[in-house]
């Protein structure tokens, strides 16, 4: 069992915030520390092509842009568009336009998504994305500003979390999860309850001026989680003192359950 690649509460508290950090372009998506998952993402590429690839028209050359600039990264053979682009890294890929004076999805390529889905993302601005996001007032614009600024020599980084009780990756909805959750037994909740990362990184195509935004997901059994020092501790401390607004709006509430089982089971030393 590997050690987790991040632990983001580890340092602080769950809470929306932007939270983006400066990051080197040779880091931008390399090293891929989750390339095992890159076969599985091909087989979405080739026998699912429509659910996770689309692009509007008129956005082809940003497009080639940002495929380049991954392919460069990844050292990979050049390619044209998202949908080859995203066979060689594990992130997945979202281009981002400004249209009618809104930071727009114009092209994706989504094998891990978070519970949201290409078909809901094309043609979305930032104010719709994030329309669900209990965050404030203004906090799309927020977003939305950094876009506008973003250099295009240094991209920016963040990371979000949550739990969900399987290692799937391909999760357009949270509804199978959060059912599964509710019924299954608890007495492999630290194998069955996993932590779900998401690496998000912002970079300004210098061309275009459009931005690619890459999402990679780390996904851990709490097993491998809490064996890291002051992981558990850290965990349950961010888990219970959470706001209400961010549980709800993360689900948190249907994996109770099963969170609490594998802190005891944990605790037992198991
Ligand atoms: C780098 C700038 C961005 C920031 C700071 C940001 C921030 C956030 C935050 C705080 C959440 C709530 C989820 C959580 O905390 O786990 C969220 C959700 C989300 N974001 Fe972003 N986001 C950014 C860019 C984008 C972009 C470019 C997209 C385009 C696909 C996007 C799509 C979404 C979606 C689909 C959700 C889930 C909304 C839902 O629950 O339906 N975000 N974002």
């Amino acid at each position: 069992m590997r050690a987790p690649p991040h632990l983001p509460f580890m340092d602080r508290p769950a809470a929306f915030t932007i939270g983006l950090k400066p990051l080197a372009l040779s880091a931008w998506l390399v090293p891929d520390w989750e390339a095992a998952a890159l076969p599985e993402k091909a087989g979405l590429l080739d026998r699912r092509r429509d659910e996770v690839y689309a692009a509007l028209p008129g956005g082809a050359e940003a497009e080639e842009e940002a495929a380049a600039l991954v392919a460069k990264a990844a050292c990979g053979p050049p390619c044209a568009c998202l949908a080859e682009a995203a066979r060689l890294v594990s992130d997945d890929l979202v281009l981002m336009e400004l249209r009618d004076g809104a930071w727009t999805a114009t092209a994706a390529a989504l094998c891990s998504p978070t519970y949201f889905s290409v078909a809901e993302a094309l043609g979305s601005s930032l104010a719709v994305l994030h329309g669900p996001v209990p965050a404030g007032e203004g906090f799309a614009d927020r977003i939305a500003r950094v876009f506008s600024m973003i250099r295009a020599d240094e991209p920016l980084e963040r990371f979000n979390w949550t739990v969900q009780p399987t290692d799937e990756r391909f999760t357009p909805s949270s509804a199978p999860l959060k059912l599964m959750a509710v019924s299954c037994p608890v007495d492999d909740a630290l194998d069955r309850m996993h932590l779900r990362v998401e690496r998000q990184t912002i970079r300004r195509l210098p061309k275009a001026g459009a931005v690619l935004f890459t999402i990679r997901v780390s996904l851990d059994p709490f097993r491998a989680v809490f064996s890291q020092t002051g992981a558990r501790e850290a965990f349950a401390r961010a888990w219970t003192e959470a706001p209400q607004a961010l549980r709800f709006y993360k689900g948190w509430p249907s994996y109770e359950r099963l969170v609490r089982a594998a802190l005891d089971l944990s605790e037992d030393g198991c």
